[in-house]
């Protein structure tokens, strides 16, 4: 249904998104896992028409978004990454003057409002000032306002930053249920877990770069092995994990005073015994089963967060 194909976009010769290509079936929630600066909004903010692209084709079914954007548009709703409502206006207000944006006649705006309101469920404060909510209401209104016209795909750009876990579930079950309606869905994080919950398929961005996509078990066949070992010491500098590295042979990074090692259970008296040869004090000791934390660090060597 969707066809992004070498995709690129430079800002000022920087390369932030650099030759993506992928494609999404009709009814499927795809991913978008990748860092701060991945170029996650870059794609997003290209397949909305709001920043012309550099080189690549975007389509959905047959229509190319290049010259097509006023039709493109009809098809695609989009939740920006930055939340954007009249606080000083109710939520009902403000759906009213995003669905006048896309001159929706009147009556039928009323009816669509009402349906979308009660699936996010807040029709019961439709009535309330945007800033008597809380970040994860707004939220279910931004998105409920990319709905307003019946888009046949919704781009979702890190829709759970900054709200509390109680408001984050409430999303994802928004998501499922308008997927389970068919809506096919674009959604971009920098959490493996919100991807690991809501994705069919998952696309790995690095610096502007797709460096691995497919379902997670595809994803998982990408990396040596299939466990990590993590250890937790009182103190650990990078002059010891240099050694430790050294010493072992295996991929490992640190993350203040945790290691988290590629590696299986096997390796793991090998490890121990590096550890007492560098006088290393272990105070914790975890198997952890791939994730796509892991398979982010196998395949970049970096960390997914901070
Ligand atoms: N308007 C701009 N001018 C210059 N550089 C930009 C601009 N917008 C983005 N960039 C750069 O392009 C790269 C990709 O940015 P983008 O916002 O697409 O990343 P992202 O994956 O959405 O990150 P985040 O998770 O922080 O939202 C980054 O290096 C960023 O600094
Ligand atoms: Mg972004």
């Amino acid at each position: 249904m969707i066809h992004v194909t070498n995709l690129s976009k430079s800002y000022s010769g920087v390369k932030a998104v650099n030759n993506v290509s992928f494609e999404i079936a009709k009814g499927e929630i795809f991913g978008l896992l990748g860092p701060n600066g991945a170029g996650k909004s870059t794609i997003l903010n290209m397949m909305s028409t709001v920043l012309p692209t550099d080189e690549g084709i975007i389509k959905v079914d047959d229509l190319q978004l290049n010259g097509n954007a006023k039709k493109f548009k009809q098809l695609i709703g989009v939740v920006p990454q930055e939340i954007s409502l009249y606080e000083e206006l109710s939520a009902y207000d403000n759906l009213v003057f995003w669905g006048n944006l896309y001159g929706i006649p009147s009556k039928e705006l009323k009816e669509r409002i009402h349906t979308i309101l009660e699936m996010i469920g807040l029709l019961d404060r439709k009535k309330d000032l945007v800033k008597t909510y809380s970040g994860g209401m707004k939220r279910r209104i931004n998105i409920a306002a990319a709905l307003l016209h019946n888009p046949k795909v919704l781009l979702m750009d890190e829709p759970t930053v900054g709200i509390d876990p109680q408001s984050r579930n409430h999303i994802f079950e928004v998501i499922e249920a308008l997927n389970k309606q068919g809506l096919t869905i674009i959604y971009t994080t920098h959490y493996m877990e919100e991807v690991e919950r809501l994705c069919n398929r998952i696309a790995i961005i690095d610096s502007g770069k797709i460096i691995a996509q497919g379902t997670q078990e595809e994803l998982k066949q990408l990396v040596p092995t299939q466990e990590s070992i993590q250890l937790e010491f009182a103190l650990l500098s990078e002059n010891q994990v240099t050694q430790l590295g050294e010493k072992l042979n295996l991929r490992m990074i640190q993350r203040e005073n945790t290691l988290t090692i590629e590696s299986s259970v096997k390796e793991l008296s090998q490890i121990i015994i590096a550890c007492n040869e560098l006088n290393l004090a272990i105070k914790d000791i975890q198997l952890q089963k791939i994730n796509l934390e892991t398979i982010f660090l196998s395949l970049t060597g970096k960390q997914l967060r901070d």
